[in-house]
């Protein structure tokens, strides 16, 4: 979904945008660029296929980097054209003298391009974002100034854009806009920059100025200028962003995702500290009214991909916490189904990004129905906290991963609050045996960070077996590899299928959803999620020696069901790894593959000791095939298109 960032202030731009670049590689990292004003108001651009180190390297070795104190940068996830040398960003126009860095889609590109080139415009490459260079370019020639030609630009372009330009006639100075794709403004001592995301600047600055839709921006180094869709002046402050440049770094751990995976007991500590009361869960940032909630008779929720399962698993949390019946849709599909949302709906939107382009689609369609709409979103200031009713922040800190595991575990620990907040604040219940119940589990939640961290201490020591597992996981698959390529081909049968299976039954059937989603993203081996209870029903077919089975079968009222799949896959020769609750002997006389023991916690709360495992295993799989964890191929973090 690429990541834009530029500079403008007194020192050298190309150490400052290399930095920033990888910072937002999170967001795309098919290839790579920058473009700088020299020091004699020269553009120059240097732009590579792959990743930001790789632009870095070749700078160094070809000592040819610019020196210059403007400049901008731009790491692409590719929509239009292949990943390569000439579709990567920044873009010229004609004349070589305006470059241009664009986030989003152009949806018109085509007709656009033909008349551009029917009056005589050269292009280079296939992107649809090349075209804003050429209407920066024409338009200027009328206007005069890059602002009010990038304003002319961008109004023949459709589609979602945050688009940053600097041109050699109006050195020291960056023109920026957005419509649908994030932009932000850091603001710095005689330095500001622009960027997709507070990630990039935290080390120079942590005061930032959100872009809204249609605002045009003007920067130099000692001063920013906001105006509106109609040209108005806009006077903004900046923002005080909470996040810190330590949070967004490894700090030692090999991987992001792993030092991610550990901070979540701590995460979720901290969202229970700040958020509980004596009459149970407030939120200071909520801003809907307890009057406007109470007239709440139905809840949807609406997010993407990981943000869905923690869906899914709030509908279990929400349904049983407060008398509110809850259903749950993919933001891609929500407004395609006319869904019976009207002002007795309460629609959550969760997103980490707070940016998804379909979960704001699914937050705008919801708005327009009446629904009261709150957003529960990471990244502060974002669009969709921006356009909701209310928020709740899930404070996990920059994830920079893109495989989420804090955000999910955050997301979870929110979406517990709100039902707490509901069940026991909106929604009183009038019973009060039902109450004390209530105020039970609550206790038991503020115990949920020890049993995480419980689980972590003893992962730490028994690391190396997760390790061992892995490769002997390996090994197996490669020896029946071998086996099958070593068969005659007349004589050959299937193939053996590297495939997990993930299986989990009520509240952790989204579990299991969730565990195969991250090993798909970071290992790149199929992996499906199933409600154990529908096995029997088709995917039972997939079983043989060869696939592995993650079976989630902690203490529960389902948990002899779970026990009876485990005894079917076994039948047929299942490699089953189960995860059961710590002290459970009974299981561990099954015989099966692996054990991978969690705190007892009571079945309401396991999702969030459960996400443990599942995210380790994904990690260590991936591990031991090598892949790169924190930036898995094809993938963004932020997906800002449709
Ligand atoms: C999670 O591991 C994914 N990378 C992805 O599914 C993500 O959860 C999804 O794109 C939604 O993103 P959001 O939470 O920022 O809206």
């Amino acid at each position: 979904m690429c990541g834009i960032f530029g500079y403008v202030g007194q020192k050298d731009a190309v150490p400052i945008l290399l930095k920033g670049l990888s910072r937002l590689e999170y967001r795309g990292y098919d290839s790579a660029g920058i473009a700088v004003l020299d020091n004699s108001a020269h553009l120059i651009v240097r732009k590579k296929k792959g990743k930001v180190k790789e632009l870095a390297a070749s700078l160094n070795q070809h000592r040819n980097a610019p020196h210059g104190t403007i400049g901008l940068g731009h790491t692409r996830w590719a929509t239009h054209g292949a990943p390569n040398d000439s579709n990567a960003h920044p873009h010229l126009d004609c004349s070589e003298k305006i470059a241009v860095i664009h986030n989003g889609i152009i949806e018109n590109y085509v007709e656009l391009k033909e008349a551009l080139k029917a009056e005589g415009h050269q292009f280079r490459s296939n992107t649809d974002s090349e075209v804003l260079a050429h209407l920066v370019e024409k338009f200027y020639k009328k206007t005069g100034t890059v602002k009010e030609a990038l304003k002319l630009a961008v109004a023949k372009a459709r589609g979602s854009y945050a688009v940053g330009v600097i041109h050699e006639d109006e050195p020291g100075r960056i023109t920026a806009t957005r419509v649908d794709s994030p932009l932000v403004v850091g603001v710095g001592k005689h330095e500001n920059f622009i960027a997709s995301d507070v990630s990039a600047i935290l080390e120079h600055t942590r005061e930032a100025v959100a872009i809204e839709n249609g605002e045009i921006v003007v920067l130099d180094g000692d001063s920013y200028q906001l105006s509106g869709a109609n040209g108005r002046v806009v006077k903004r402050a900046p923002r005080h962003v909470q996040w810190n440049v330590e949070e967004a770094e490894k700090q030692g751990y090999a991987h992001f995702m792993l030092k991610e995976i550990f901070e979540q007991p701590g995460i979720i500590e901290g969202l229970i500290q700040k958020r509980l009361c004596k009459t149970g869960m407030r939120f200071e940032e909520l801003k809907i009214k307890k009057s406007r909630l109470a007239q709440v008779k139905n809840v949807h929720i609406v997010a993407c991909g990981t943000s869905y399962h923690a869906g899914l698993v709030g509908k279990y949390i929400l349904e049983t916490l407060t008398p509110l019946t809850v259903s749950v849709d993919n933001s891609s599909e929500f407004r395609y189904r006319d869904p019976k949302v009207d002002r007795s709906s309460l629609v959550i939107l969760i997103s980490q990004s707070g940016e998804t382009a379909d979960t704001l689609a699914a937050l705008r369609e919801a708005k327009k129905r009446g629904a009261v709409v709150l957003a529960i979103v990471n990244v502060l200031g974002s669009t969709i906290e921006r356009e909701a009713d209310g928020v709740i922040y899930t404070y996990a800190g920059p994830e920079i991963a893109v495989a989420s595991t804090k955000a999910y575990t955050a997301q979870l620990a929110a979406l517990y609050s709100l039902a707490f907040h509901l069940g026991l604040e909106v929604f009183p219940p009038k019973n009060p045996k039902r109450k004390a119940e209530l105020f039970d589990l609550l206790a038991e939640f503020k115990k949920i960070p020890g049993a995480m961290s419980e689980f972590l201490a003893e992962y730490r020591i028994d690391r190396a077996n997760w390790d061992a597992n892995c490769a002997e996981y390996n090994r197996r698959y490669h020896k029946s590899l071998e086996r099958y390529f070593k068969t005659a081909p007349a004589k050959r049968k299937r193939a053996p299928n590297a495939f997990f299976m993930y299986l989990g039954r009520n509240i952790n059937y989204p579990s299991a959803l969730e565990g195969a989603l991250k090993l798909k993203e970071i290992a790149y081996i199929s992996a499906e999620g199933y409600a154990a209870g529908e096995m029997k029903h088709g995917p039972i077919a997939l079983i043989d020696e060869n696939p592995w089975v993650v079976c989630i079968a902690v203490d529960s009222p389902t948990y002899e069901k779970m026990i009876s799949n485990i005894e079917e896959i076994k039948a047929r020769s299942g490699l089953i790894t189960a995860i059961v609750t710590k002290g459970n002997e009974a299981v561990k006389k099954l015989g099966l593959y692996l054990y991978i023991e969690v705190p007892k916690t009571s079945e309401l709360f396991s999702p969030l000791v459960i996400a443990l495992p599942l995210q380790l295993i994904a990690y260590h799989v991936a591990k031991e095939f090598k892949e790169e964890i924190d930036q898995p191929r094809n993938l963004a973090k932020s997906v800002t298109v449709e």
